[in-house]
């Protein structure tokens, strides 16, 4: 199977938690790891090689930007993350002004034959200001959107009902953050709606599955939990990243809620949010417009409403 050359741009909790996960995978010949802050990047590189006997052979470097030259995914992990009680959408003046470097940097040795995945948030955002600033087309530019927050919803359907999150098919589309939608007309479990599945399942134990804004709030409000707790989010966010890393790499034509740039679906123009979208080698293949009610086709509307305004107020 082909493996990639894989560079991440920070090392920070979550830049250096993807790098193990993309380590532990064997979906990567190459990692290249930069920081700015060499050390904490050459330490990570020595603390992962050192455990290279026990997985199958690949090459974990710390670089300079000269080294990403190749790269078939360039994953942007730097910048400043939340911290407890606050949003993503607050990380944005910060953010952007790092971000406007970083492309700049990558775009000297990198050109649309990467692709560059952003993960670092107000991810929606940032993933349309690396589209503009990087001139790249469109389907090379992704973000790591709702990918997670589609698997915190399967997590909790699947526990409450007691089946295999493989069997759970759910999607959380639009902004990752506090406008985000559950998209209830296009969730399943073996084909059945969840109230059909509740009739159907006859194990009733009040498990709260039917509590379809009890499951949503919690998936909303997961990053907040977590922060509040132990003061970051990381791994979950990591293997989310492995899984769009997978996806590229083999060409797998699996369809994940990225975040990438809307041409018009429901209506929607210039602005990067997450919607079931085909993923494959080159990258974005085609993004689905599935089956949504009024309510949630009016939120995803909302969702894109407010990022637009939010990347205009800062000149994008
Ligand atoms: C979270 C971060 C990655 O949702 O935004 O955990």
């Amino acid at each position: 199977m082909f493996k990639g050359k894989i560079s991440i741009i920070g090392d920070g909790l979550v830049g250096s938690t993807t790098a193990y996960t993309l380590m532990l995978g064997a979906v990567a010949s190459e990692i290249v790891i930069l920081d700015i802050n060499r050390d904490k990047a050459e330490g990570d590189v020595l603390d992962m090689n050192h455990g290279m006997s026990f997985i199958s052979p690949m090459t974990i470097v710390a670089g300079d930007y000269e080294q990403i030259r190749g790269s078939d995914i360039v994953i942007i992990t730097a910048g400043a993350n939340q911290k407890p009680g606050e949003t993503r959408i607050a990380l944005l003046q910060r953010n952007t002004a790092i971000f406007k470097d970083i492309i700049q940097q990558i775009t000297k040795y990198c050109h649309d034959d990467t692709i560059l995945l952003v993960v670092t948030n107000p991810v929606d955002i940032l993933t349309y200001i690396t589209y503009k600033l990087s001139d790249f087309s469109p389907h090379k530019v992704i973000g790591s959107g709702t990918v997670l927050d589609t698997s915190r919803l399967k997590y909790m359907i699947g526990e409450r009902a007691k089946v295999d999150l493989r069997n759970v098919h759910t999607y959380i589309i639009g902004e990752h953050g506090d406008s985000e939608v559950a998209a209830w007309s296009s969730t399943s479990i073996a084909g059945m709606s969840l109230d059909e599945f509740c009739k159907s399942c006859k194990r009733c134990d009040g498990c709260g599955l039917d509590d379809t804004d009890k499951l949503y709030q919690a998936v909303k409000n997961a990053a907040y939990e977590i922060i509040g707790k132990k003061g970051a989010t990381f791994y979950a966010v990591a293997l989310a990243v492995r899984r769009i890393v997978e996806c590229i790499i083999g060409n797998e034509n699996s369809i994940l809620t990225v975040s990438t740039l809307m041409q018009g679906e429901y209506g929607v123009k210039d602005v990067c949010l997450s919607l079931p979208t085909i993923v494959d080698h080159e990258g974005v293949e085609k993004v689905l417009e599935i089956q949504l009610d009024d309510l949630e086709t009016a939120a995803f509307r909302d969702s894109a409403q407010k990022l637009r305004k939010l990347a205009k107020e800062i000149g994008f």
